[in-house]
C-alpha cells in the first residue's frame, strides 16, 4: 500500500483505499477496473459496517453464506477453534491417506446431519470445486464398472460454479456466464427447468403431472442413457432468484435417475446447513426425503468464516470407487477449515439454528407477503423454502414481464442507501431475501421496513 497508514481522519484514507483497489484488485461480477466505491471494515450482529461508519443490515447473508451472521459470540468461538488448530497443526495434506483429528471431526459432524444414505465425505476448497469433484467421482464410478457414461445433465436455471466443468453445467441465463470465456466443455446438456412461475413447458402445477421431471428423462433418452453419468440439481435454484422445485419433483427425479441408471447429484452448496429449513432439516433434499448419490456442499459449512467445500458420497458410490486413485488439491481437507466446520456444525446443533431458521423463515414469508406482496402492485410472488426467499418484481403483471435490470439495480442501490444489502438474481427481476439464519424477528422487521420504504420512495419504476 505504498507506505500509507490509517489516518485519524477516515475520509481521505478511504478514498485512497478505494483508488488503490481500483488500480490493483480485480473484482468478480463487476467490470474489471471498477469497484463499489466503499470499503467494508468490520461486521457485528447481522450487519456489516463500512470504513466511514455506515451500518448495512445483511439481507442476503452476502452470498447466502454467512449463516451465523457476525454475532460476537460466534466470531469468537470459531476464531478460537481456528487459532487452536493453527497453533497445533496449521496444515496437513489429505494425500496418501494422511489424516488428522480436525478432518475426522468435520466428517463425523457431516455424517450426523447429512442424509443417512451419505456415508463418506471428501473435502474441497469450495462449492465449485465440490461440483467438479462430484462430476469426477461419478464418471470414475462408471468407468470402474466399464461403462462409457460421462455426460452431465443440468437444468436450465441452474447455477453450479464458475470453473470449466461446473460452469458448463451452469445453464442460468441460457449459458451467459460461460460466454465471456468461450464455449462450454463438451458432455454437458441442459434439460427444461422446474420453474412453476414461468413454466418453460407452458403448463401449470399440479395438472402438469411434473412434465418437467419427465423432460429430464427424455433428455437422458435423447442423449442415450449409456453415455449419461449424472443429473445435477438444486432443490431450490439459488442464483436464479430462489425458485423452489414443486412438491413431488425430487421424488420424480429420483425415479428418473434410477430407471436410467444415472447418478443424482444434489447441489446443496447454497441450500444446505439450514438455509432451506422448514422443519429443522439441515439440507433441502431432506424435505422430500430423497437420497442423493452424491451431494455437494460449501458456504454454510463454515458459515463462510473460512473457505471449505465437501462432497457427500453414498455407500454404493463409495464402494464402486473402491481402489480408484483420484488426484486431489493442495487445500483439500485443510485442517484449519475442517476445524472451523466442526465448530460451526456444533454451534448449529447446540443452538438449535436449523429450527430457528424454519420458524424465522415462516415469519419472514408472512411479513414479506403482508408488507410487500399485499401492498406493492409490482411485487407478484414471494417464494422459496426456509430462509432462501425470492421476491418477483413485475413491470407488467398481465404478461409477467419482469422489471428491467436497471430498475432492479435502482431498488438494490436504494436499499443500500437506506442501510440494507439485498442481492439480485443473476438474471431477471427477482430480489433474494436471505438474511443470516440467526436473525431475530426484530432484525427481520427492520430489514423489511427498509425494503418497503425503498419500493415506496426510491425512483425505480420508470427505468
Ligand atoms: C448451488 C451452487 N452450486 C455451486 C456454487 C459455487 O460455489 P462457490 O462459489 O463456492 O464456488 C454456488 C455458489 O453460489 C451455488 O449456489
Amino acid at each position: 500500500m505504498n507506505g500509507a497508514s490509517r489516518s485519524s481522519e477516515p475520509f481521505p484514507y478511504v478514498e485512497k483505499v478505494v483508488e488503490w483497489d481500483r488500480q490493483h484488485v480485480g473484482h468478480f461480477v463487476m467490470p474489471f477496473g471498477s469497484n463499489a466505491g466503499f470499503v467494508v471494515d468490520h461486521a457485528d450482529g447481522v450487519s456489516w459496517y463500512t470504513t466511514d461508519g455506515k451500518e448495512v443490515l445483511d439481507g442476503s447473508s452476502q452470498l447466502m453464506c454467512v449463516s451465523l451472521g457476525y454475532r460476537e459470540q460466534y466470531r469468537r468461538e470459531v476464531a478460537e477453534a481456528v487459532a487452536a488448530q493453527i497453533r497445533k497443526l496449521p496444515y496437513s495434506t489429505n494425500f496418501w491417506g494422511f489424516t488428522n483429528e480436525a478432518t475426522v471431526a468435520a466428517a463425523q459432524a457431516l455424517a450426523d446431519i447429512a442424509p443417512s444414505a451419505l456415508t463418506m465425505f471428501v473435502f474441497t476448497p469450495g462449492g465449485g470445486e465440490s461440483v467438479e469433484v462430484a462430476f469426477e467421482l461419478s464418471r470414475a464410478y462408471w468407468k470402474n464398472k466399464g461403462a462409457a457414461k460421462y455426460k452431465i445433465i443440468s437444468l436450465q436455471n441452474s447455477y453450479h460454479g464458475i470453473y470449466i466443468g461446473s460452469g458448463s453445467a451452469t445453464k442460468l441465463g441460457n449459458g451467459a456466464l460461460t460466454r465471456p470465456y468461450g464455449p462450454p466443455a463438451s458432455g454437458f446438456r441442459a434439460a427444461p427447468d422446474y420453474d412453476c412461475y414461468r413454466c418453460p413447458l407452458g403448463m401449470s402445477y399440479p395438472e402438469c403431472g411434473l412434465q418437467c421431471a419427465k423432460m429430464v428423462e427424455n433428455t437422458i433418452l435423447v442423449e442415450d442413457p449409456e453415455t449419461v453419468a449424472a443429473v445435477i440439481v438444486e432443490v431450490e435454484h439459488g442464483s436464479a432468484g430462489c425458485i423452489p422445485s414443486p412438491p413431488g419433483y425430487m421424488e420424480a427425479l429420483r425415479g428418473v435417475c434410477d430407471r436410467s441408471h444415472v447418478h443424482l447429484i444434489v447441489d446443496e452448496v447454497m441450500t444446505g446447513f439450514g438455509r432451506t429449513s422448514v422443519n429443522g432439516n439441515a439440507f433441502a433434499c431432506q424435505i422430500s426425503g430423497v437420497a442423493p448419490d452424491l451431494m455437494t456442499m460449501a458456504k454454510g459449512i463454515t458459515s463462510a468464516y473460512v473457505p471449505l467445500g465437501a462432497v457427500g458420497i453414498s455407500k454404493e458410490v463409495a464402494e464402486g470407487l473402491d481402489g480408484s486413485v483420484l488426484a486431489g488439491a493442495t487445500y483439500a481437507a485443510h485442517p484449519v477449515s475442517c476445524a472451523a466446520a466442526a465448530k460451526v456444525i456444533e454451534i448449529y446443533r447446540r443452538d438449535g439454528i436449523f429450527q430457528h431458521a424454519a420458524d424465522t423463515g415462516r415469519y419472514m414469508a408472512d411479513a414479506l407477503n403482508e408488507e410487500l406482496l399485499a401492498v406493492i402492485p409490482e411485487v407478484d410472488q414471494v417464494s422459496g423454502f426456509g430462509m432462501l426467499l425470492g421476491i418477483e418484481v413485475l413491470k407488467n403483471p398481465e404478461t409477467k414481464e419482469g422489471h428491467s435490470h436497471e430498475a432492479m439495480e435502482a431498488l438494490q442501490e436504494g436499499a443500500l442507501k437506506r442501510g440494507l444489502y439485498i442481492r439480485l438474481a443473476a438474471f431477471g427481476s427477482r430480489l433474494m431475501f436471505c438474511p443470516p439464519l440467526v436473525s431475530t424477528r426484530e432484525e427481520i422487521d427492520r430489514m423489511i421496513a427498509i425494503l418497503a420504504d425503498t419500493f415506496d420512495h426510491e425512483s425505480w419504476r420508470h427505468l
